[in-house]
């Protein structure tokens, strides 16, 4: 039998590791993260949102997690759908946008796509071009250049195109970062292409993911992206990953054309639909 979900705003010591606890269990039934990263940080760091939990009996059977964007936005640690939490948020907040990853599409209107691709590395890198100088992020110098880089080249994207400082400070202190696998390219020293590269470290596989790639408008079409993706995925190989994935969109026709190019093939397909 399945018990109540119940929700706190602040998730208390003992509770918080309860979740992170039912995270990891998760995490290596799935053989993937149970959760998206800036969820699985707000349960470690707090933050603004609501964390539905379901104890059965003793056990926490269940964690959903609710980020309150323009539509507020669930997800479900495992990445599934469930009815009776579905009808307790609509009657709280009458529109939802619900994550689903891995278990096709749940009830709603499909309203983004979301490929998982992965590759076998190395891949094939160009030379840099004439006038380039390819080097390791270095926060003090770049941070404010990059931020102008890879927000101009998402203005359309629902996350990756309002990056700010105070949040790239805190995701190149967590302690998967390495400068050695986020990479700026400067051409004529103007910061115009970036690959930011992940390693999954505690995973078995230890497979790395190309974390966030952009190339500046003013330079795309000139043969950067794939220079840059082809150079982030290289520095994981060196780094001895055998395996790299990324998320994309199921609409960036320019950036599946290009992954595909360089064998990546999808793996998984996830939704976010809108309910009612
Ligand atoms: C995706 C992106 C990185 C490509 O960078 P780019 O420097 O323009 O790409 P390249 O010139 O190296 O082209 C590489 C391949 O991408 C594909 N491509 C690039 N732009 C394209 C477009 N407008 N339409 C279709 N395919 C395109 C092509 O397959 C191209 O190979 P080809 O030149 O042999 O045809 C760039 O468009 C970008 O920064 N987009 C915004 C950020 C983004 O979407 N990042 C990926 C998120 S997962």
């Amino acid at each position: 039998m399945t018990g109540a979900w119940r929700a706190t705003d602040v998730l208390p010591p003992t509770e918080r590791l309860r979740v992170l606890d039912l995270l990891n269990r998760l995490e290596v039934e799935l053989g993937r993260e149970a959760i998206d990263e800036g969820r699985r940080r707000a349960v470690l760091h707090g933050g603004p949102a609501e964390h539905w939990l379901r104890w059965d009996g003793e056990l926490l059977g269940a964690y959903a997690h609710l980020a309150h964007e323009d539509v507020p936005s669930v997800e479900m640690a495992g990445g599934g759908f469930d009815d009776a939490l579905g009808e307790i948020l609509l009657r709280r907040h009458h529109h939802l946008r619900w994550w689903s990853r891995g278990e096709g599409i749940p009830v709603g209107r499909v309203v983004r796509t979301l490929h998982l691709m992965r590759a076998r590395l190395p891949v094939a890198a160009a030379p840099l071009p004439e006038g380039a100088t390819l080097r390791p992020f270095d926060f003090a110098r770049d941070a404010d250049a990059w931020l102008a880089q890879n927000n101009d080249a998402f203005a359309d994207h629902p996350e990756q195109g309002a990056w700010t400082r105070a949040q790239l400070d805190e995701r190149t202190h967590e302690a998967w970062y390495d400068p050695s696998g986020f990479l700026v390219l400067e051409v004529d020293g103007d910061l115009a292409a970036s690959c930011w590269t992940k390693i999954h470290e505690l995973h078995p596989e230890r497979f790395g993911e190309i974390y966030v790639i952009s190339v500046h408008p003013r330079h795309q079409r000139r043969g950067l992206g794939r220079l840059m993706t082809a150079r982030g995925l290289n520095s994981l190989h060196e780094r001895g990953v055998r395996d790299a994935i990324l998320y994309v969109d199921a609409d960036n026709a320019a950036a599946l054309a290009l992954y595909r190019s360089l064998g990546f093939s999808v793996e998984r397909t996830d939704y976010v639909t809108h309910l009612p």
